[in-house]
């Protein structure tokens, strides 16, 4: 069986879950978005993202998904699908977002999520989203902060010493700073967005947080709350890739934080939190900071 890449792990179902419904139908109004009839999805993967948008545009809309990765480049024929029925169509376009192929003034919409957290140079990809898109178009990016989850209280670390608990933030620290050095992204680069808009000459910078929180609670049965969890399933059970993702983020750094990463248990967190499910055991708040920040141009 071919070995899942990196965006397969993180595909899975939970991104329907991550936006309220009403918040979307409030974002969209104040985006104005049912004025438009052609978007850009810079990397797109599934079009977990743009899916949710396009029911907002005009009907008949034309979505191209665009990826530096084929597979998703490729497109598939059930995404198609559920753009058809939601009254759009889709193309797929394979290029870097650093580097769009597309000629200026292209597209009302262009659009990303969790995307510019794993480009080398965001400003070169929102200038380059700021050329294609038209006068009067709009650029959206939704984009995290990824530090905050190794503070934030759940059932499984709320017992935690002191020394744990910044075990745990140094981890995701070091994790985060590893990624920067090898050229892969910020995972926290949702902190600098707003001000990254403005350097690439966006006006009416507009910036808000989603309001969704997924909580986990016995009995765990809602749909956002299965989906949560199957996501921490593959996460554990693919645990050798993702601890090889982990390793070359640490070695950049020097043999000190490697030696930390090997002898860390915060890469067995995922273990410890199914163990507490299993045992109806675990709950969580739920909460992430996704930063939804638009601009024009
Ligand atoms: C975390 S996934 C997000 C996918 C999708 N936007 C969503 O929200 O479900 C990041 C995606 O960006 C793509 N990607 C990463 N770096 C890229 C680049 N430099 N140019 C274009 N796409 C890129 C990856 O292949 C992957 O599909």
């Amino acid at each position: 069986m071919e070995k899942l890449g990196h965006s397969e792990l993180f595909f899975s179902d939970y991104r329907d879950y991550w936006y309220n419904r009403d918040f979307l139908d409030l974002m969209a109004k104040r985006w104005g978005l049912n004025r438009y009839s052609s978007m850009l999805d810079v990397g797109c993967g599934q079009c977990h993202w743009s899916r949710l948008l396009v029911p907002y545009l005009k009907a008949g809309a034309a979505v191209t998904g665009y990826d530096s990765d084929i597979k998703w480049a490729a497109g598939n024929e059930k995404i198609k699908q559920q753009f058809e029925s939601a009254s759009a169509q889709v193309s797929f376009v394979k290029g870097d977002a650093q580097d769009l192929p597309f000629e200026n003034d292209s597209f009302d919409v262009v659009t990303c999520q969790t995307v510019l957290i794993h480009v080398e140079n965001p400003l070169k990809a929102l200038s380059e989203m700021k050329r294609v898109v038209k006068k009067n178009g709009i650029v959206i990016c939704a984009e995290p902060n990824n530090l905050a989850g190794a503070v934030i209280k759940d059932s499984a670390s709320k017992n935690d010493s002191l020394e744990e608990k910044l075990e745990n933030l140094k981890y995701a620290l070091l994790w985060e700073q590893g990624k920067i050095n090898l050229k892969e992204g910020d995972n926290s680069f949702g902190d600098l967005l707003t001000g990254e808009m403005s350097k690439a000459g966006f006006t009416n910078i507009q910036s808000y947080i989603s309001d969704k929180a997924i909580p986990l609670y016995p009995p765990y049965t809602n749909g956002e709350q299965i989906a949560t969890i199957k996501s921490v399933e593959l996460w554990e059970k693919e645990k050798a890739t993702m601890i090889d993702i982990g390793r070359k983020y640490f070695e950049i750094l020097g043999p000190e934080a490697l030696k930390f990463y090997k002898d860390s248990n915060t890469k067995n967190v995922e273990n410890k939190v199914l163990k507490l499910i299993k045992k109806h055991e675990y709950y969580s708040g739920g909460a992430t900071i996704m930063y939804l920040v638009s601009g024009t141009k």
